[in-house]
């Protein structure tokens, strides 16, 4: 390991910005805080040390703030419980209470994150983990897991998110409207169409065409406004306020987070020996999910490109500002600024985030199609990114555990159906 779990401190030589450190510490707190009782589930073996020894809740992941606070309240509502408000739309209990940047903590949990899981699980893929050696990557040998989530539903791990939405909130009869680079849309789709609920996607210009065919695909009504994700955004918002439609926000809720969550949940059972967790970041949503299911007991890294460092920004500044909003991933990775509720949760529970160049990001596309025939989206595959390029250096036999995270490109096209030959002349085999 090249960096260090100390406070504070970039990563030498691998422009690493650390989180900042929480005030005053928080042993106390991490100790009291809900999530960190919630128990794994017995199936999932989960990883207690790193290189630098076991991570304990006593060790330095705090909440920012100051040290020894009773939880946090969600106005008028007594205090926050993980029981509260994780139920079924429709249910008796509602859908979860709207959260602030303090309360999120107390809801994206360990705890929140298996309430979730066994709903939303029938209706998503198990996505499986393949253990490969780094030197497949031409890098210096030790174990790489790679959690192959582009075969979920939709072609991202944004369909977890999605269903914990549709199926934890209200929903009303005008149904559901989302902004989206385009994976969120797809997801929210694809959840919508499932679950037999309208909805609507609004996506910018810069959506790849193959996320805008996969919503299409799945019937809602598609909107292409604006040049970015945040132009989108803000047609989408003007619709949704005379619609009556739900918005299902990208990142920035909690259900979205807690559907993420299931992502790190599957991955520790998957991969128990992992000391560190790399995923890619754009709103933050996936890296806070992850984030929380591990609390602290690995170090969970961020990964975003230099192109679009919503969260490296937000880190400089101390909270979410804007960004640049450019990158080869600039329809996955570029919402211009991390979302309030998902920096708390990071900020909590991550170790910290990275910078990969559009340069590494189309090479570990290339190289992750020549290695395994995986296809990845550049914003899929930015959090291996790091690792090729060297940006993350892990020391030998150590285990890392990297999210791919999405797929939906035209990076492999296999040209109009009519080009293509007919099984018939494809050969006859040995
Ligand atoms: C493939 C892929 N990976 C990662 C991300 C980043 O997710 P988040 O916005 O939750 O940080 C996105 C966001 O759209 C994505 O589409």
């Amino acid at each position: 390991m090249i960096w260090h779990t100390g406070h504070g401190l970039t990563v030498p030589g691998a422009r690493g910005t650390r989180l900042p450190p929480p005030a005053g510490g928080c042993l106390a707190e991490r100790m009291t805080t809900p999530h960190t009782t919630g128990q794994a589930p017995s199936a999932h073996r989960e990883p207690t040390s790193t290189a630098q020894g076991p991570v304990t809740e006593e060790r330095g992941l705090g909440p920012p703030g100051g040290s020894g606070r009773s939880l946090p309240r969600v106005s008028g509502q007594g205090p926050v419980t993980e029981e509260r408000g994780l139920r079924p739309s429709g249910g008796s209990g509602g859908s979860l209470p709207r959260v602030s940047a303090a309360d999120v903590g107390t809801v994206v949990t360990r705890h929140g994150i298996q309430t979730v899981e066994p709903l939303i699980r029938p209706y998503l893929r198990h996505t499986p983990a393949i253990t490969v050696d780094r030197a497949d990557f031409g890098l210096p040998p030790g174990p790489l897991v790679l959690k192959l989530e582009q075969l979920q539903h939709g072609g991202s791990f944004k369909a977890r998110g999605a269903f914990a939405n549709l199926l934890l909130r209200d929903m009303p009869a005008a149904g559901v409207v989302a902004a989206s680079g385009g994976n969120h849309g797809a997801a929210v789709a694809f959840a919508a169409r499932a679950l037999g609920i309208p909805a609507r996607i609004y996506v910018p210009h810069v959506s790849s065409p193959a996320k805008i065919a996969r919503i299409r695909s799945y019937g809602a009504d598609l909107v292409v406004a604006g040049d970015t994700y945040s132009d989108a955004l803000a047609a989408c918002q003007e619709w949704t306020a005379g619609s009556g439609a739900l918005p299902i926000h990208a990142y920035d809720q909690a259900e979205t987070m807690l559907g993420a969550g299931t992502l790190g949940m599957e991955l520790a059972g998957q991969a128990p020996d992992a000391t560190q967790v790399l995923a890619s970041v754009g709103g933050g949503g996936l890296l806070a999910g992850v984030a929380a299911w591990y609390a602290g007991r690995v170090q969970v890294v961020g990964v975003e490109p230099e192109g679009a460092p919503t969260l490296t920004a937000a880190m400089r500044a101390g909270r979410p500002v804007d960004a640049e909003a450019g990158s080869v991933a600039v329809d996955s990775l570029a919402p211009r600024r991390v979302g309030e509720l998902t920096f708390a949760i990071i900020r909590q529970n991550a170790a910290k985030v990275l910078l990969v160049d559009d340069e590494a990001i189309v090479a570990t596309q290339q190289l992750l199609w020549e290695t395994l025939r995986v296809v990845a989206e550049p914003g899929g595959c930015a959090a291996l990114a790091a690792l090729v390029s060297g940006r993350c250096e892990p020391a030998p036999g150590e285990t890392v555990a990297v999210v791919i995270s999405g797929a939906n490109t035209t990076a492999v096209d296999f040209g109009p159906p009519a080009a293509r030959p007919k099984p018939r002349d494809q050969g006859t085999g040995p």
